[in-house]
């Protein structure tokens, strides 16, 4: 039995997948061996918080050949526009403003907040990605983000005015070492914000492949209070985002005087009626992942039975765990489409399914296209209106499989 890696407690386990090589590792020879972990999640019923059962280590995950570069999609950099606002308004006033961005990734946010002259720093393990948000002048201290890492900032920077990240979170698995780097780092009157795709979206659509080893924990409010309490910080405010299939972003203060705003009672309210607070909310999830995988495997083979070819849109970190869950390769997925240089010309971990460019999607002109980058459907539609006018069909499976 694992134990909750927040308060020690023993683990409920809510699903296992079985062995899964690492999601954003795209193989580029497929004679060598991938590394292989056992993927499985589960609850804790002291401090409510879901969790990967086994972690990887971060810097297989997190270094110079990490995949996911943030600026690929229109809306994400739209999304980051906003965010960079909502922080240049917060320290407008302050004397000596001072930003911290965990996981800045390319500097998809912090380069707003740099063209603006505000002090800031953006703390980025990946070489590569670290490497492009110094391009658009952006300040990049290469690291982990924990308790000794935000020491060295206080000292070197000062404390902050604002910290925040997203889908970064989510990813470290020493996340009280993480908090207590926080507390360090945030002046008193500082706001700690970060937002991560939001359990009772994962659980309302049974989106089963946000589940994989980067995503070590699946946040709840419920969950982030009881963090937060530990470490002497208050959740104040909640704010539901459109983002990654649905996010929550949290928003954290110091101390205990009452800040709470009035959408955390609706909302917490929600989460309980959901039982995300007890292992009554997780029991069906098994059940509807199995019906969504088996349905889209039937759904490809009747279609590949017809002596049509499918290919597939979007090579993202979380198809890994969706399509080996669902038994699903190059046996019925031609290739998939994907506009970051780096993946095209390799292939899917696990699936070995090869990743070409954008280009070749609009001339090979596909019948059915997987859309597994399904987050980013509005934007994909948009951008594919000829492809669909000319008959070409997009395949989604959350909550259910569907063709359009
Ligand atoms: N914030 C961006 C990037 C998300 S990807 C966005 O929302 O699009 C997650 C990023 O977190 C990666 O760039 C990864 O290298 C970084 N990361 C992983 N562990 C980290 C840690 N301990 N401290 C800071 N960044 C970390
Ligand atoms: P994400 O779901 O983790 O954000 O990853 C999205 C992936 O989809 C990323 O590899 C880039 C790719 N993509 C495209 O190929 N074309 C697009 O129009 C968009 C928005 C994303
Ligand atoms: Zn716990």
């Amino acid at each position: 039995m694992s134990l909750c890696k927040i308060c020690n407690n023993d683990l409920e386990t809510v699903i296992s997948f079985g062995e899964m090589p690492i999601s954003n590792r795209f193989v580029s020879d497929l004679t060598e061996d991938e590394f292989l972990y056992d993927l499985s999640i589960g609850f804790c019923p002291e401090c409510f918080m879901v969790q990967l059962e086994e972690c990887v280590d971060p810097a297989m995950m997190f270094n110079e050949d990490y995949a996911y570069f943030s600026s690929i999609s229109k809306a994400m950099e739209d999304h980051f526009e906003e965010m960079a606002s909502e922080i240049i308004d917060i320290v407008s006033e302050k004397p000596s403003p001072f930003v911290l961005e965990l996981g800045c990734n390319d500097g998809i946010m912090l380069k707003h907040v740099a063209a603006h002259g505000i002090p800031h720093l953006g703390i980025e393990p990946s070489a590569n990605v670290a490497a492009s948000a110094r391009q658009k002048g952006v300040h990049v201290l290469e690291d982990f983000f924990n308790a000794t890492s935000a020491s060295e900032i206080k000292n070197r920077y000062g404390q902050a005015d604002v910290i925040c990240g997203a889908n970064v979170m989510c990813h470290i698995e020493d996340i009280n070492s993480v908090f207590q780097g926080v507390s360090v780092l945030l002046k008193p009157e500082g706001v700690f914000f970060f937002e991560d795709p939001y359990l009772a979206d994962i659980i309302k659509k049974a989106s089963f492949d946000q589940i994989y080893d980067e995503h070590v924990y699946y946040f709840s409010g419920l969950a982030v209070s009881e963090l937060a309490k530990r470490h002497g910080l208050q959740l104040v405010n909640m704010v539901p985002q459109e983002v990654h299939g649905g996010s929550m972003r949290y928003y954290l203060s110091k101390g205990s005087e009452n800040r709470v705003t009035k959408n955390i009672g609706a909302l917490l309210a929600v989460e309980k009626g959901l039982n995300l607070h007890s292992l009554k909310g997780y029991v069906s999830f098994k059940k509807r992942v199995d019906s969504i995988s088996s349905d889209f495997k039937n759904t490809l083979l009747k279609i590949r039975a017809e002596g049509k070819r499918i290919a597939a849109y979007g090579a993202t970190s979380k198809s890994t765990t969706f399509l080996i869950y669902s038994k699903v390769g190059v046996d019925l997925i031609d290739y998939v489409s994907d506009t970051t240089p780096t993946k095209i010309g390799k292939y899917t971990p696990g699936t070995h399914i090869p990743v070409k460019s954008h280009e070749h999607f609009i001339l090979d002109n596909p019948p059915y296209t997987v859309l597994l980058a399904w987050n980013h459907k509005r934007e994909i539609l948009e951008k594919e209106k000829e492809y669909r006018e000319k008959g070409g069909k997009f395949i989604t499976f959350f909550p259910e499989v569907t063709i359009e």
